[in-house]
């Protein structure tokens, strides 16, 4: 059964350094379980989308909960999804720490708000309102 969460957290004050290693270990592992989704440091907090199988999803996110790189994680989205909205256009697992992968994102978010597929619409809204920094979390 394919899943999805999404959930937004605060960084502890990573280095670029460790920012790049967390990348990169993620983009690796995720590929490696089919995951897609998107992962995006934004202003000190992350707001990730995972979409995968229902048994890597869990195991995942429990690891991810207890990672002491972020805290106060919110969760946004907690559901079984029919279909995902991250495996078209060759998107997959998308890590956004540049311009070009922003670019690549913004055109995405574009391509979905035309595609009719189910409960779209709910994701885009999360992703922009991060990018434009309208999250803000009450913690912080
Ligand atoms: C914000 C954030 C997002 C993460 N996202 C992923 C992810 O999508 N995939 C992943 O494998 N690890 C992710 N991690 C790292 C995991 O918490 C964990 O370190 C990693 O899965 C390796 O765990 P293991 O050494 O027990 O296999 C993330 C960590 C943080 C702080």
């Amino acid at each position: 059964m394919l899943y999805s969460i999404c959930y937004v957290s605060s960084a502890n004050n990573l280095s670029a350094n460790s920012l790049e290693k967390l990348f990169f270990e993620t983009e690796q592992n995720n590929s490696t379980l089919n995951m897609s989704g998107l992962l995006i440091y934004n202003n000190g907090n992350f707001l990730q989308i995972l979409e995968g199988e229902n048994v890597h999803i869990n195991n995942l996110f429990s690891k991810i909960k207890k990672d002491d790189r972020h805290k106060s994680i919110i969760k946004l989205i907690d559901t079984p999804i029919e279909e995902r909205i991250f495996d078209n256009y060759n998107v997959g697992f998308l890590i956004v720490n540049d311009l070009k992968k922003q670019k690549t994102l913004e055109d995405y978010l574009n391509w979905l708000k035309q595609a009719e597929i189910e409960s779209v619409d709910k994701v885009v809204g999360i992703i922009e309102n991060f990018i434009n920094n309208k999250y803000t979390n009450s913690t912080n």
